[in-house]
């Protein structure tokens, strides 16, 4: 394993719950929905303006915006949701995390942020990890969001690692997908039902291991 790729949303922090409360305060405040429950998973791994486009599809107000209207839109969910981030410190790092990273880190294991949220490098700051990895993919400039292959791809190139030699982390069926679909191998966190397509499932963060991410690895290659 010469590299590991790791989503951000749900793999270092869970940011979920920010991402609902954000969208749920716009949908009520200017589409005059309110979101049923399940929107924060299914918004998982979704970038910003198809997510605004889910929402204003359950709202049934589809045809009624602009294209600058919905910018509006998606830029004041954005404020919303920063002013949520702005307050994450380390405690905010989800369990087993810092522990993998020295693991990586002691082997000399690269590890690049492959998330599409444009927020990375903010959250990163704040939870005090951006020294931990050896790049950040800015989604802007990949072609195509999860499930296309792009930000994996672009991830594995950052380290001048080809996608077979790299591991992804991702909580999303969407990430797990574009995964696959880059080349690499796959890791799970989460319901092993809806992550079928990975090599390896853990339940949680403080599942994931350098030991659990090496066995992914090797599976693969058999
Ligand atoms: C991640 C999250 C999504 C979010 C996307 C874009 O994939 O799981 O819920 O919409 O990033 O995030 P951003 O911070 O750029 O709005
Ligand atoms: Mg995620």
């Amino acid at each position: 394993m010469q590299g590991v790729l790791f989503d951000l949303d749900g793999i270092l922090t869970d940011t979920a719950k920010f991402h609902f409360a954000a969208w749920s305060r716009l949908a009520q405040e200017k589409l005059g929905v309110t979101l049923p429950a399940e929107f924060e998973s299914r918004l998982k791994g979704v970038s910003r303006v198809d997510s605004l486009v889910r929402i204003m599809d359950y709202a049934q107000v589809t045809d009624q915006y602009t294209p600058e209207q919905i910018e509006q839109m998606a830029n004041e969910k954005n404020g919303y949701y920063v002013q949520a981030i702005e307050k994450l410190t380390q405690a905010d790092i989800l369990p087993g995390i810092p522990a993998l990273l020295a693991e990586l880190a002691a082997r000399k294991i690269p590890c690049v942020i492959a998330s599409a949220s444009k927020n990375a490098p903010l959250i990163l700051k704040n939870l005090g990890l951006t020294s931990e990895f050896a790049a950040i993919v800015d989604p802007a400039k990949v072609a195509h969001g999860k499930p296309a292959p792009d930000i994996f791809s672009a991830a594995a190139q950052a380290i001048g690692a080809s996608p077979a030699e790299c591991v992804g982390v991702e909580d999303a069926v969407a990430g797990i997908t574009a995964i696959n679909a880059a080349g690499a191998v796959a890791v799970g966190v989460g319901d092993p039902q809806e992550l079928a397509a990975a090599e390896i499932i853990v339940p949680t963060t403080a599942d994931l291991t350098y030991a659990v991410l090496e066995q992914a690895y090797q599976a693969r290659a058999k």
